[in-house]
């Protein structure tokens, strides 16, 4: 089965949150000068929960399951979810967001468990940088450990993310590019987005990705690839001298809401049909009150049937006035 919404686009891919809490502070995300309060485990999806709604979500037409958080390495009983999920027929693909802090330790059990790729987040390889950009958590030494984890354990397809801040990070653009063809990982720089209430966004200290990719080309030559699916947010480069490639997100420059097939799941079980929402649908009511698969499926597919959202798009309208509510913080979505 497969589900539209106003646009006739398909719910294909599923962002599942596992946890909200995180042990980095990114200033874009969660800046550290703010107390956070998390969800407790009676409010968060169980294991039984996470993989009740997955396999809700792939009869409904998903094929992609993305894990996130917050840090989904947080959570304890992350291999039973991912063990559950890794095995209904018919997904296609299981993979996983982290910040790399705890990767090394836990590798091998993504693997083992089930997970096909990784993303790992890294805006900065100089040290001073990037505990200023993780708020103070964390080393990149240790990320880096994380992520030659990942490689011996046999990931294939590993991808960096790299957001980038203007007056904060550019000057680390030139030296992650390295990093990542030396290691033959696929490095994406995201636009910083003004997604969440509390990361003082402005459309100044956005760096648009044709900057970051002509710094990039000056010094090494690209040529722009087709997408590898339908709805994939990044607009991939190859390097001309044959050592891989390089990928934009240009969620502000280039907004790609026309393809968006992405529903995602916070860690208390809402459904949020987009990154910008103020609010979502609590599924996880539902299922402690005993409803049914089809009776979830069926709000489900309303929630969907409904779904006009394109933030993304309307960005530059909607910054003309201030916002009328908070939207929901990215850790607390899943990002
Ligand atoms: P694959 O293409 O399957 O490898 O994954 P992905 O790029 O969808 O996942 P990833 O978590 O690496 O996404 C990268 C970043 O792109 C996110 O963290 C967001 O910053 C941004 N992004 C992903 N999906 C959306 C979206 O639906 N809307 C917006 N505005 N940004 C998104
Ligand atoms: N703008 C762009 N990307 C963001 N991320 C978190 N907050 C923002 C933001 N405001 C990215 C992280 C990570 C992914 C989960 O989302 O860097 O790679
Ligand atoms: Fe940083 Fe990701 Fe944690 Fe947000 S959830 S603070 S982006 S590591
Ligand atoms: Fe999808 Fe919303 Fe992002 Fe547009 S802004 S791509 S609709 S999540």
């Amino acid at each position: 089965m497969e589900i539209f919404d106003k646009f006739t686009r398909p719910m294909r891919d599923l962002r599942l949150s596992v946890i909200d809490a995180c042990n980095f502070r990114c200033l874009y995300c969660m800046p550290p000068e703010r107390e956070y309060d998390f969800f407790k485990k009676d409010e968060k999806l169980s294991v039984n929960e996470a993989i009740r709604l997955s396999e809700i979500f792939i009869k409904l037409g998903v094929r992609r399951i993305r894990l996130t958080g917050g840090e989904p390495l947080l959570r304890q009983d992350l291999d039973q979810i991912i063990a559950g999920v890794a095995k209904i027929p018919a997904l296609e693909d299981l993979s996983l967001t982290t910040n790399a802090s705890l990767l090394a330790d836990k590798a091998q059990m993504l693997k083992d468990s089930g997970v096909k790729r990784l993303t790992i987040s890294l805006d900065a390889l100089d040290p001073k940088l990037f505990k200023t950009m993780s708020g103070n958590r964390s080393s990149v030494e240790q990320v880096i450990q994380g992520i030659d984890a990942a490689l011996d354990c046999g990931f294939q397809n590993t991808k960096l993310n790299c957001v980038i801040e203007k007056g904060l990070n550019e000057s680390q653009i030139i030296p992650l590019t390295e990093f990542a063809r030396e290691r033959k990982l696929k490095l994406r720089f995201i636009e910083f987005m003004d997604v969440g209430n509390c990361n003082q966004w402005n459309l100044e200290k956005v760096v648009p990705s044709d900057e970051v990719k002509s710094i990039i080309a000056d010094k090494w030559p690209l040529t722009e690839l087709e997408a590898n699916f339908f709805g994939e947010v990044a607009t991939s480069h190859q390097f001309e001298d044959g050592k891989g490639e390089v990928g934009f997100i240009s969620s502000v420059t280039k907004a790609f809401c026309k393809d968006c097939t992405r529903a995602r799941i916070s860690s208390d079980g809402k459904l949020y049909t987009c990154l910008f929402c103020a609010r979502g649908t609590d599924l996880l009511s539902l299922m402690r009150q005993d409803h049914t698969d089809q009776e979830i499926a069926n709000t489900i597919k309303d929630v969907w049937e409904k779904r006009t959202n394109r933030y993304s798009e309307e960005r530059m309208d909607a910054l003309q006035s201030p916002r009328q509510h908070d939207i929901v913080e990215m850790f607390k979505m899943g990002g």
